[in-house]
């Protein structure tokens, strides 16, 4: 069994309640209509009457529950909740209800605060940044969280490195800047996400252009302090650092540059040092060695919400949403 078959299998377990709120794009509904018929996730679609007919004609919805914004039973509660939030940041219930009316996102993200739902899969036609602003000022950090940080799960054809060829790779979507603190924070995170996900002990390296010390450079120091701190405040999780990506993944160049390192020639999970490196690298992987690229996951929200690319297919939105489902269990 593939990997994403095994994560659907896990939330068909404990269904959990997904909200869809992109009903002006035929993917949302391709992808609701296999969601429900392979039980992966309760379904919530939210949109008009209008933009439901229109997109959604053809496709059997007759399992998810439809949440027109414009006429909500619901809705004072969640202008209610949005204010409660944001009052501080000058949210009126006129400014609250118009932004729920004109970017869904919102919606969605305070049925969750109002435990309505579990989890929101959107982006398949807005930015990143647009997907998770909204969650990052309703939903924010889970508790002893200071950054969310994206993850992507790379499995990888025919490869014996890492876990048999799967991988977390971090933080490759969201933090624009990281000094140290920041990097071991996501360095925990990212091994959280794989143990969660696939089910085996991560091995995390904080990848450079220097192993142990082979280069000096500002940039390399920003890595090594990065191990020094997530050494004393995450003892238990195997990370090491700085390797260069052949010292973690392969036996060979490990044992010459990083000897004696539980980690480098066995890594399976990678934390790049900024979002450049992060981005690229999962794209390289994904486009070079064919591999399948599950995410952005984000990782240390209070509640699950990921985000899509642009150019997903259906089938990609369904694989999203069985990952959601599967964070929300764990919650
Ligand atoms: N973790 C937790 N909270 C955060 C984070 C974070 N990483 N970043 C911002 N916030 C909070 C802020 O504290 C703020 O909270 P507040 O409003 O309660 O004070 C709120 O989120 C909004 O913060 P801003 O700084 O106004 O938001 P910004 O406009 O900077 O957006 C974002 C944040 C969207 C994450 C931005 O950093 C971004 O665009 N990142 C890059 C995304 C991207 O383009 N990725 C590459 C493409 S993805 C791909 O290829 C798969």
């Amino acid at each position: 069994m593939g990997f994403i078959d095994e994560i659907k299998e896990k939330a068909r377990a404990d269904r959990k309640t997904i909200v869809l709120p992109e009903s002006m794009d035929k993917r949302t509904f391709e992808a609701a209509e296999k969601i429900l018929k392979e039980g992966i996730a309760n379904i919530v679609l939210i949109g008009t009457p209008e933009e439901i007919e229109k997109n959604g004609e053809g496709f059997d919805l007759s399992g998810a529950q439809i949440v027109d914004p414009f006429n909500d039973p619901n809705k004072q509660k969640y202008i209610d909740k949005f204010v409660e939030l944001r009052a501080n940041k000058g949210v009126t219930p006129e400014i609250a209800k118009e932004t729920m009316e004109q970017d869904y996102m919102f919606y969605a993200c305070l049925m969750c605060k109002c435990g309505d739902a579990d989890g929101v899969v959107s982006g398949a036609c807005h930015s990143t940044g647009n997907t998770i602003r909204p969650a990052l000022q309703l939903l924010k950090t889970k508790p002893g969280i200071k950054s969310v940080s994206g993850f992507f799960l790379m499995e990888v054809p025919d490869c014996d490195l890492g876990e048999h060829g799967l991988f977390v790779m971090a933080d490759c979507a969201v933090n624009v800047d990281f000094d140290s603190e920041k990097l071991a924070e996501i360095a925990a995170l990212s091994a959280e996400s794989f143990r969660s996900f696939v089910g085996a002990e991560p091995k995390v390296a904080m990848l450079s252009y220097s192993t142990k010390g082979s280069a000096k450079h500002d940039d390399v120091t920003k890595v090594t302090e990065a191990v020094r701190i997530a050494h004393e405040k995450y003892p238990d999780i195997k990370i090491d650092g700085e390797l260069q990506l052949d010292a973690a993944l392969v036996q060979t160049v490990a044992e010459l540059k990083a000897p004696g390192s539980e980690v480098a020639g066995n890594a399976n999970t990678l934390v790049f040092p900024s979002l450049e490196a992060g981005n690229i690298g999962y794209k390289l992987v994904q486009r070079l060695a064919k591999a399948n690229a599950y995410g952005p996951v984000l990782q240390g929200l209070a509640m699950p919400v990921n985000d899509l690319s642009r150019g997903c297919y259906a089938d990609d939105i369904v694989g999203v949403v069985a990952m959601t489902a599967v964070q929300a269990q764990q919650q």
